[in-house]
């Protein structure tokens, strides 16, 4: 059955609102997105955001950013809850975490009820006959593959169903050298797990940047945060000031296919 979603990443929100990151607002690019999305796409089926909820891991960051969504039920990881925040009706959102997202903090403040919490979010959830397997490649800015993730998304491809793999960490080079260096070293392990599988897309954040590659010949499509993005200038590292962008997917007989959507700040 056809249906559409919505993926959204790397917020990096503070522990309060007004609060600026080099002079950039990541709760003002947020919101509208948010809006945005209430606006042209409301009916998506849900919206799963790949990473980065915040930025320092704080309690409060997280009271804040569900306070923005206007998150009132609580889950099991990694959803949904009912998003609310600026025009949303009741869409439901999942969540995975990023390097920005201390494991114990994230579990405890986005899903109480996990006790105790686990290292590590390799979890999946089904909509419409299509499988989204969540891959967690650690906290550190650097991914790291692990015998665990890697049986995880063995486990859950083995059966042929429809799988659309959702991941923080890129998974490969993305063009820009100093992102390119923060795939796992060994992701081409992962590959060797994806290969011949059925596997419609691998969608994910932290680089915070749009790119459409390919790993063993899955479509693998980064996306750009609602956070400030990078460049890479010689040997400068640039902070950079870029529209967010959000990403609508639509899985159809089988196929993913997705539209970005900029949104003006
Ligand atoms: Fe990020």
């Amino acid at each position: 059955m056809a249906f559409r979603f919505v993926q959204i990443t790397d917020h990096h929100i503070m522990a309060t609102e007004a609060m600026l990151a080099r002079g950039y607002s990541p709760s003002h690019a947020l919101r509208a997105v948010l809006r945005h999305i209430a606006q042209h796409h409301g009916d998506v089926d849900f919206i799963v955001s790949t990473g980065d909820l915040v930025d320092k891991g704080l309690d409060e960051e997280y009271r804040t950013f569900r306070g923005m969504l206007g998150l009132r039920n609580a889950s099991a990881a990694p959803g949904p809850q009912m998003a609310s925040g600026e025009g949303l009706r009741e869409v439901p959102m999942y969540f995975l975490p990023g390097n920005h997202d201390p494991r114990e903090v994230f579990f405890r403040t986005m899903f109480p009820g996990e006790a105790p919490a686990p290292a590590a979010m390799n979890v999946a959830f089904e909509h419409k006959g299509v499988r989204f397997v969540c891959v967690d490649w650690g906290a550190a800015n650097k991914a790291v593959t692990t015998p665990g993730m890697l049986a995880h998304l063995a486990s859950c491809l083995a059966d042929g169903v429809p799988a659309v793999v959702l991941s923080h960490h890129n998974v490969g080079p993305v063009g820009v050298a100093r992102l390119d260096g923060l795939a796992a070293d060994d992701a081409g392990r992962f590959g060797e797990v994806l290969a011949g599988r059925n596997v419609l897309a691998v969608l994910h954040g932290h680089t915070h940047l749009t790119v459409e590659t390919a790993l063993a010949g899955v479509k693998v499509l980064g996306l750009r945060s609602t956070h400030f993005s990078f460049a890479q200038a010689g040997d400068e590292w640039l902070y950079v000031l870029r529209p967010p962008q959000y990403r609508v997917v639509t899985v159809d007989g089988g196929v993913l296919t997705s539209e970005v959507v900029e949104v003006a700040l």
